[in-house]
């Protein structure tokens, strides 16, 4: 191993826990503050989540949605579950779910592209309707969600080391990688899927350098992925992102790796606006392009990507100064059609994008 491998050093971008009076309180990295600054806030507030997720200081498919998860325990515990028990024993349980359904369904809603979010909060409001429906108080129902979460989080590392190892058998020795955005420790609970991809190679001796696109408008690659890598000794350079072209033209490059907000069941897979770019000038000069992602990021409901709803975002984020007359398109996520795509990096296994929504569905059952 590279002796300069430190993977003890990378971020844990959320953590559920409680305060001393037993409150349940999130602690997240805000990453709009990175690099220069490693703050990390504490709340016992959903809407504080929500408004976290929505101002990009957690952001990151699975990150957001292990945060969603948090806001709905936040909830119930903090509140939930202290308003259902004016009601009588019998309708507690029904208020309790009565009044979780708005919330869940506004904490879902802070960004429309990455599934994760959708899959986290549907997961609790199931988890709370069986426990009601099994006879369960608010409390106990609220402490279960409250576990669940820490479940959610104990599985996204363990999910994200598993994919880390089956792509590290992909990567070349000696290998120059490019990545978009960031799909790293921060954009998880912990350790990345496509930079899990990246350390597992690097724990390998695999990496001789990562090229990381600065990814516009908000830089989460020159700001987070360059950040991350460095912290973990893996060398890293970044690069405009109109600069890919001429280093893959130079031969530079010889495997490219990005995460995923939504995968469908044909296989297209939505990430941050100018993946898709990415992947074309990878097809073009036969250079490898894998997604790196976990089952929760599938969307079998979707048949292609011409159905992922793409968050438009505000047009400060590419045009600080606004200018009169003149008119900014902000899409923070961009569709890369299958054909593109080498294939698709799980927790299962690695798999062709065509076939990868069936064969992760037949292993999650
Ligand atoms: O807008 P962001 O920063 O949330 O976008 C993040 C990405 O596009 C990531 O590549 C994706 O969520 C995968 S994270 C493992």
């Amino acid at each position: 191993m590279q002796s300069s491998i430190d993977l003890t050093r990378l971020p844990r971008s959320v953590r559920l826990g409680r305060d001393a009076d037993g409150r349940a309180e999130l602690t997240y990295l805000d990453e709009r503050l990175l690099p220069g600054e490693e703050c990390f806030c504490s709340t016992g507030s959903w809407r504080c989540i929500v408004d976290a997720i929505k101002t990009l200081a957690v952001r990151g498919a699975p990150a957001i949605g292990a945060a969603g998860a948090a806001a709905v325990a936040l909830w119930a515990v903090n509140e939930g579950a202290r308003g259902a028990v004016l009601h009588g024993c019998s309708e507690a349980g029904e208020s309790f779910l009565g009044a979780l359904g708005p919330v869940a369904a506004e904490i879902s809603a802070a960004r429309p592209t990455a599934v994760n979010l959708m899959w986290a909060t549907a997961r609790m409001e199931s988890l709370a309707k069986r426990l009601v429906a099994e006879g369960a108080a608010p409390g106990e129902v609220a402490d279960s969600l409250f576990d669940e979460v820490l479940r959610i989080e104990r599985e996204d590392e363990k999910v994200n080391r598993a994919i880390g190892a089956a792509g590290a058998a992909l990567v070349p020795e000696h290998a120059r990688i490019l990545t978009h955005c960031n799909a790293g420790s921060l954009a998880t609970v912990f350790f990345g899927t496509a930079l899990g991809v990246v350390y597992a190679a690097a724990e390998q001796d695999k990496v001789e350098r990562v090229f990381a696109d600065e990814t516009r408008p908000v830089g989460q690659g020159a700001r987070l992925t360059s950040w991350e890598l460095s912290r973990a000794g893996v060398p890293v350079t970044v690069i405009c992102d109109n600069m890919a072209a001429s280093l893959m033209g130079k031969g530079m490059v010889d495997f490219v790796v990005v995460g995923a907000d939504r995968i469908t069941a044909n296989g297209d897979v939505a990430n941050k606006i100018g993946t898709y770019g990415v992947a074309v000038l990878a097809h073009h000069h036969s250079i490898p392009f894998y997604v790196a992602a976990p089952a929760s990021t599938f969307d079998v409901s979707l048949p292609d990507g011409s159905a992922i709803p793409i968050e438009e975002r505000d047009p400060s984020e590419v045009l600080p100064q606004p200018i009169d007359g003149v008119d900014v398109y902000n899409p923070a996520f961009d569709v890369t059609p299958a054909e593109l795509i080498s294939g698709i990096i799980t927790e299962f296994g690695v798999f062709p994008p065509q076939d990868a929504a069936r064969e992760v569905a037949a292993r999650v059952g």
